[in-house]
């Protein structure tokens, strides 16, 4: 099962891998962590979600960048996957602070080519909306990193339609990267994520599973379990693949520390759900 990165002609495997979970503070040590990423290829992962922001602080900035394009070098595979990275996040004292201005996103992008080891990035998501700078000066910004030929193709994440619209208007967007998993459907009921297959974006769910404390939520929801127990798969597996029954253009992107998490998360490409299940699914949110 295959997904094409907006309109670029780029497909990639439908269950990508989230890679904040490798950078942050309750991080693997790092032999570890870049068997996480070789167990992710091995499983036919060839899209991979980082951030210069996951890192520990701002003395960290780039962490999961360069661990991310370090081992994908030494398993000589940096060709076959797609790197997507943002900015727009800092990081000061650990907290989480938006920074959208153009001199912020313009220096971000440098030192992500840096972390990355690469002339030119394949995915460049704005991290979230900046409300102190207006909007169409950090798209502004990302318009003229693609006319420069820094990054290939530009995406959105923690947006609203009317974000998507504005942004349209100065340059292609391809994706679309917002929560949304089983008990957050906002974007599914508002339609947001039905607009982005109308306009050819590739609509990115994060936190998938629940998120680092929500997946522990998430895998204790009977209606997933019992529709698992009768797929003979896990409750994530029964998440992601309802995702992926959302549209041919829903790409998620589960995070994981651990070997057997990506592995399973992986295989919800061959969960088929029945339309029962999707509906019995659908109303977890209501
Ligand atoms: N754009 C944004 O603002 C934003 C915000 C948050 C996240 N993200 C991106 O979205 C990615 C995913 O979000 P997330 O990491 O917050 O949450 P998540 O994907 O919902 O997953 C959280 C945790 O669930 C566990 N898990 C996942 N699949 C599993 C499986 N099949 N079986 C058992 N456990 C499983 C993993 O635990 P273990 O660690 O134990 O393996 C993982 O760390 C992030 O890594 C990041 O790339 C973006």
């Amino acid at each position: 099962m295959k997904r094409q990165i907006g309109k670029s002609g780029r497909w990639v495997f439908a269950v990508g891998l989230g890679g904040m979970p490798l950078s942050i503070r309750s991080r693997p040590d790092r032999h570890h962590a870049a068997a996480v990423i070789e167990a992710a290829v091995e499983s036919g992962v060839d899209f991979i979600d980082t951030a210069d922001s996951y890192c520990i602080d701002d003395n960290d900035i780039g962490h999961n960048e360069r661990l991310i394009s370090e081992t994908l070098r030494q398993l000589d595979t940096t060709d076959r996957v797609l790197l997507a990275t943002k900015g727009g996040l800092t990081r000061p004292d650990g907290r989480w602070e938006r920074c959208g201005s153009p001199e912020h996103l313009r220096a971000a992008c440098e030192r992500s080519l840096v972390a990355l080891g690469t002339e030119s990035i394949a995915l460049y998501q704005f991290h979230a909306p900046d409300t102190t700078v207006p909007f169409a000066d950090s798209i502004g910004a990302l318009a003229d990193l693609r006319a420069q030929g820094k990054i290939q193709n530009v995406g959105l994440s923690n947006v609203t339609r009317n974000h998507i619209d504005d942004a349209l208007t100065q340059v292609p967007i391809v994706s679309v990267q917002n929560r949304c998993h089983v008990l957050c459907q906002d974007d599914i009921r508002s339609g947001l994520l039905d607009y982005c297959a109308t306009k050819g974006i590739t609509f990115i769910p994060y936190s998938p599973v629940g998120g680092g404390n929500g997946h522990k939520t998430l895998r204790d929801v009977a209606v997933l379990r019992e529709i698992g127990h009768g797929h003979q798969c896990s409750p994530y597996r029964v998440a992601l693949a309802w995702l992926l029954s959302k549209g041919n253009h829903v790409l998620p992107i589960p995070g994981a520390s651990r070997i057997e998490s990506i592995t399973d998360s992986a295989r919800a490409v061959d969960v088929t759900l029945s339309s029962q299940e999707i509906l019995q699914i659908d109303r977890l949110a209501d």
